[in-house]
């Protein structure tokens, strides 16, 4: 998909579709104002039909407008012009491109630089218009024998005047399109079936962008090495798998090699059946969805790269199946990290905290400046948040602020629980040093603690993106989520 700026008046600008938003009090913004003189008031007869056209997220579309160059006018309302914010935007946005898909329009112009959100500016809105056309042209149909169709669209401009900002926005509309994509690339990782995606699956994608990508590396720790290295608690987990677990470690490099690196570190767990401490059956399908975190680790990746971004970071994905199985892990059963910590396996439902922990300990040789890992670690997290909010925890306080905040900015909103050490002791094991559940309360925060007894000398946060990775029922599916949190937090460091 190609996006550019545009320059001109809109009755002019040959498109197959233009769209201007009109506000809830009728009012027309300038440039459905300026539709409205050449098309002899055919905006504002149908603004004052009685009709309530400028609801937030409802389009009309007009076709064959005279004396308008474009094939078609798309009307869409933008609600309250006071209360025209960024998450009202991102709703206008999202309604534009899916009438727009429903139509099949091949190009679209978007007069929309008089209604930008009163919280952001100019150059947000671009990224946000080409990110939001990226994801709304993703439709999943790998393992589908009939192929979906795909959303023809060739070109999505827009307005801007004066022209001198039109390299500015151009460079935000790029932007915008490799967050969309980075998006789209976590969500097929997450929609993709656990047979098909599986820990070899993912190091593959990890060595795909080390071959696309001139400044990313990938190394993938066999079975073998993490024995070597101790990891007991990774391969706990894979033990009862015929698929080989994998630690898998992308570089990126983006400014001298000495400039230590950001980390984030994903789950990846490729299907969870709870292994021994097997789940119930009802909609156990969903655990493909439980390598997100490691999908939005590899899918960041790419995009900082993509974006040039000038820091170092490493990604750590931590990737394993988590089976029942004669040599599968039983409950009762201790294992040996790799920090030396002993754990008192009570669960083995809880495998996620024992393949991330292996991976904090290994992570802490790239000196890292912060650590973020990324998980679907608890249903608690999903009964507390539902999909909305990231579940954040975190020992820096200055860490979690800076997260809050990306978060607000890109609308991918992160939410903070506590980590306080009175909740530490509910760990206690009688057979090992830490035990892996901490029984059936506070779940989210017992298994942030679990985790927080391996990065005691790191500045690290947590997100258990249980809730917000992906959706169930109708619209089931992953939701790419937190790429876009992940990237804003990378752009906004130095190195
Ligand atoms: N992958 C699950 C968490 C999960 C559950 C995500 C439901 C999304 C929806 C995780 O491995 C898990 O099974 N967690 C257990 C932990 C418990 C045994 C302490 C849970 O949350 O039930
Ligand atoms: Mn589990
Ligand atoms: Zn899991």
């Amino acid at each position: 998909m190609r996006y550019s700026v545009k320059g001109g008046s809109p009755e002019k600008i040959v498109t197959e579709c233009i769209v201007v938003s009109i506000w809830r009090n009728g009012s027309l913004s300038d440039e459905a104002k300026i539709l409205d003189i050449k098309t002899k008031k055919l905006i504002s007869g149908l603004v004052n039909s009685g009709d309530a056209i400028g609801n937030l997220g409802d389009t009309l579309l007009v076709y064959r407008p005279p004396n308008v160059s474009a094939k078609r006018i798309l009307l869409a309302g933008a609600g309250d012009r006071k209360k025209f914010n960024a998450s009202s935007a991102k709703k206008l946005i999202e309604s534009i491109f899916k009438s727009c898909r429903k139509i099949g329009a091949s190009s679209i112009h978007l007069c929309l630089s008089s209604c930008e959100p009163y919280d952001r500016d100019k150059h947000w809105f671009a990224a946000r218009i080409s990110q939001e056309a990226e994801v709304t042209g993703y439709s999943y149909d790998k393992t589908k024998s009939k192929k979906v169709k795909p959303w023809a669209i060739k070109g999505i401009s827009i307005s801007q005047e004066p022209r001198r900002q039109k390299k500015g926005l151009e460079a935000s509309l790029k932007r915008g399109q490799a967050i969309g994509r980075a998006i789209n690339q976590a969500r097929e990782l997450g929609n993709l079936p656990g047979n098909i995606c599986t820990p070899t699956y993912l190091a593959q994608q990890a060595n795909d962008l080390a071959f696309k990508h001139r400044k990313i590396s990938s190394k993938v720790l066999s079975e073998k090495q993490m024995t070597r290295l101790g990891m007991g608690s990774l391969l706990s987990v894979s033990a009862g798998s015929a698929e080989e677990a994998k630690l898998i470690v992308i570089q990126y490099q983006g400014t001298k090699s000495d400039s230590k690196p950001y980390a984030i570190v994903g789950k990846g767990i490729t299907f969870d059946t709870g292994g021994i401490s097997l789940k119930s059956s009802g909609g156990m399908d969903e655990m493909k969805f439980d390598m997100c975190g490691a999908a939005s680790v590899i899918a960041t990746m790419g995009c900082i790269a993509e974006l040039k971004l000038p820091i170092n970071v490493v990604g750590l994905v931590a990737a394993a199946e988590n089976m029942p199985g004669s040599k599968a892990t039983k409950p009762g059963d201790v294992v040996t990290t790799m920090s030396g910590k002993t754990v008192e396996i009570l669960n083995t439902d809880a495998e996620g905290r024992l393949v991330l922990c292996d991976a904090l300990t290994y992570v802490e040789r790239f000196k890292p400046r912060t650590i973020i890992d990324i998980a679907t670690l608890t249903g608690a997290a999903v009964a507390t948040f539902g999909s909305h909010a990231n579940a954040l925890l975190s020992n820096d306080q200055p860490l979690a602020n800076a997260i809050l905040n990306c978060g607000e900015q890109c609308l991918d909103r992160a939410w903070q629980l506590p980590l306080w050490d009175e909740y530490q002791p509910l760990l206690k094991s009688n057979f090992a040093d830490i035990a892996n559940i901490g029984g059936p309360r506070a779940g989210t925060i017992t298994a942030a603690c679990f985790l927080s007894r391996f990065t005691e000398k790191q500045k690290w946060a947590h997100l258990d993106i249980a809730g917000s990775a992906w959706l169930s029922g109708a619209q089931k599916g992953a939701t790419g989520r937190p790429v876009s949190l992940l990237v804003e937090y990378l752009s906004q460091q130095k190195s």
